[in-house]
């Protein structure tokens, strides 16, 4: 199985072992409970570096939720998120306290140095969870400064994440490649998440409609924004206690997009919804016409 730090140094002893002359770090940052959408992000990085050595972290930051969400009841399943990693080949699991990763924990909560992530962490996912993608970017920028991959993989699942922690690499020339890998989904499409337990039977059935309409987005994307989007509103009116957040198309990169477009323009679009207490979110790339 993997090789197990719980403190910074441990993790710097296991890292310097670990890493052989002219061989490439591979990194998966995770909060845990772990299912085959993280398994298949070490699966993407292990293709990446070869036989470098893949790292996984397993914490739940903190920093990313806010007052009122789930950071409480978050899963810890250590033991069993060990499993995965040794099932997947992973070298290295990082597993730190909120101390050792914030010093000055719990009564300095941040850093004095943050992340500021910019205008797109206003939209879509940071205009319910305002300060999210801060807590996101500064634990994500603090790992990286831990590790020091060379490639670090994400799931297109949380897509705004993805595209922010893009973002961060590029401004601030942090130098990882940043690989984001394909959704790994339910037989009925719902897209894997650790949240998914929270949903009683009933809303797991309804739970359906979210991925249901962005295919029929994506069916109907050829004939245009309006027309794709209508298609899709129709799919999630079905999902009788399904509470619409958002629904949205966008350019890859989360932009605006103009109002018209060429044959072939690449688009995303991207759902988030409540069952009773708990939020989901997916998203789907477009090929409009
Ligand atoms: P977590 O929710 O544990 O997700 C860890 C990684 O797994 C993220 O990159 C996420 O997009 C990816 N992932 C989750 N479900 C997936 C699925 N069904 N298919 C493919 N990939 C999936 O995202 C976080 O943790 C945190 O914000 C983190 C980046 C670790 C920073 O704390």
């Amino acid at each position: 199985g993997p090789a197990l730090a719980h403190t910074r140094e441990e993790l710097a002893d296991l890292l310097a072992r670990a890493r052989g002359a002219g061989e490439q770090v591979g990194f998966v940052p995770t909060m845990g409970a772990l299912h085959e959408g993280h398994a298949s992000l070490m699966r993407t990085a292990r293709e990446r570096v070869g036989t470098g050595p893949v790292v996984a972290s397993v914490f739940v930051n903190p920093l990313q939720f806010a007052a009122g969400e789930d950071l409480d009841r978050y899963p810890r399943t250590l033991e069993a998120d060990l499993d995965v990693c040794a099932r997947e080949g992973v070298d290295i699991v990082f597993a730190p306290s909120a101390e050792e990763v914030y010093p000055g924990w719990p009564q300095q909560r941040e850093p004095q140095v943050t992340v500021e992530p910019g205008p797109l962490a206003t939209l879509l996912e940071g205009r319910v969870r305002p300060g999210h993608f801060k807590g996101v970017l500064v634990v994500v920028a603090k790992l990286f400064g831990l590790v020091r991959p060379d490639v670090a993989v994400f799931g297109q699942k949380d897509y705004q994440q993805l595209v922010l922690v893009r973002q961060m690499v590029a401004d601030l020339c942090m130098g990882v490649d940043v690989v984001g890998a394909e959704t790994v989904r339910e037989p009925d499409g719902l897209a894997l998440s650790s949240r998914n337990r929270y949903l009683d039977a009933d809303q797991r059935a309804e739970a359906v409609h979210l991925n249901r309409a962005l295919r029929e987005a994506q069916d109907n994307a050829r004939y245009g924004v309006a027309v794709a989007l209508d298609a899709a509103r129709a799919e999630l009116r079905l999902g009788k206690g399904v509470d619409l957040d958002y629904l949205v198309v966008t350019t890859p990169a989360l932009a605006e997009l103009p109002p018209v477009v060429p044959p072939g323009t690449e688009a995303r679009i991207l759902v988030a919804a409540r069952l009773g207490a708990t939020r989901l979110i997916d998203n789907l790339p477009l090929v409009l016409g």
